[in-house]
């Protein structure tokens, strides 16, 4: 496996974070930071569901994990009036299960399925109809004399999260009414939501120090607010609580997350691409193999941040390292070799 510092990089939550997140997470529209687009879309179609006394429709939320999807489902619930019932793919195992959630609901309730692309056939099978036309089928025996019973919903909606949108069924994809893509925050958004985090936590930071913290976030509130917390329990225990810039460089070398935000692993992976393929290209499977790690892995998590910061391309033939990666990595990146050359795309430092 990847080494990980303690996972600090990577965007999944702990159960304690979660509990964390829940504490400071914020509650309306008006409070959160970024992802306008998304934002502007929901709020549109909310208010015209509204008006027009319907369900909003369903939501399919994607995008790389910590980005906000079910902060911004526990939004649309509020906004609708609604209570919020969270579950996710893997945890729905038979279509029991999911029958007993959806009769659960009430009008302008919202359910939440994360990692939706991970619902079995059967199962989304029972959501199709659920999302059309507010009804499920159950069948009731076996064999011959089984029977199917159709059960009415009330009019709720389906906000799906997932990391991996190519991974969803086009029947499934084509019954969410509203498709947004989350991206990756800004820096200044970032240090807004670090600012935020503080002031709730209450704790001092100065605004380089805040700036420092984005920097080496990966553009993602859930490592930002990581990041933060680790740093407080750092400045406790060496400098009586104050985060200056003296502290964040001894925590983050304690921590090796470097000015990019990569951690270890990341680099180890540029480092396995330079080292075993030249840079590359290399195909997934392969750098997967190398790195013993899982191929799924490395294209939800590892990647998209090393792509959006133009470390690594993906291109047709494989993974290749950029000349910013080896730059960053402070390697000289190979010369007259146009499977690296990036002129065209302004990634010199
Ligand atoms: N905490 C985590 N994500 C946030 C966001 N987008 N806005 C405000 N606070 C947040």
């Amino acid at each position: 496996m990847i080494e990980r510092q303690d996972d600090l990089v990577r965007p999944e939550a702990t159960p304690e974070e979660t509990q964390f997140e829940e504490k400071i997470r914020p509650s309306n529209f008006e409070e959160y930071i970024g992802q306008r687009q998304a934002i502007d879309a929901l709020t549109l179609a909310i208010a015209a569901a509204k008006k027009r006394g319907d369900a909003l429709d369903h939501v399919l939320l994607y995008g790389p994990p910590g980005l906000g999807k079910t902060t911004l489902a526990h939004i649309v619930a509020t906004e609708l009036g609604g209570q919020l019932k969270i579950t996710s793919g893997p945890a729905i195992e038979r279509a029991g299960d999911l029958a007993s959630l959806l009769t659960n609901l009430n009008a302008g309730d919202v359910l939440f399925i994360d990692e939706i692309h991970r619902l079995s056939r059967t199962v989304e099978e029972i959501l199709y109809p659920a999302m059309e036309d507010y009804v499920i089928d159950i069948m009731l025996g076996k064999g011959p004399s089984a029977q199917s019973l159709r059960l009415e919903l009330a009019p709720i909606t389906i906000i799906g999260a997932t990391t991996r949108f190519g991974a969803l069924s086009g029947p499934l994809r084509d019954r969410f009414g509203i498709v947004q893509r989350l991206e990756f925050y800004s820096p200044v958004e970032i240090s807004s939501i670090l600012a935020r985090t503080a002031r709730l936590m209450k704790i001092q930071v100065d605004d380089d120090a805040l700036a420092e913290l984005a920097a080496r976030s990966r553009l993602t509130p859930r490592i930002a607010n990581r990041l933060i917390r680790r740093i407080r329990d750092y400045a406790e225990v060496h400098n009586d609580g104050v985060v200056d810039a003296n502290v964040l460089s001894a925590a983050f070398a304690l921590l090796e997350v470097d000015e990019l935000g990569l951690d270890s692993a990341d680099r180890r992976v540029l480092h396995t691409l330079i080292d075993h393929y030249n840079g590359g290209p290399a195909g997934v499977e392969a750098l997967a193999a190398a790195l013993s790690e899982e191929r799924q892995t490395i294209e939800d998590v590892v990647e998209p941040y090393l792509i959006q910061q133009g470390l690594l391309r993906r291109t047709s033939r494989g993974r290749m390292v950029s000349e910013k990666g080896y730059r960053h990595l402070g390697i000289v990146p190979p010369h007259n070799d146009s499977s690296t050359a990036q002129t065209s795309l302004g990634l010199e430092k």
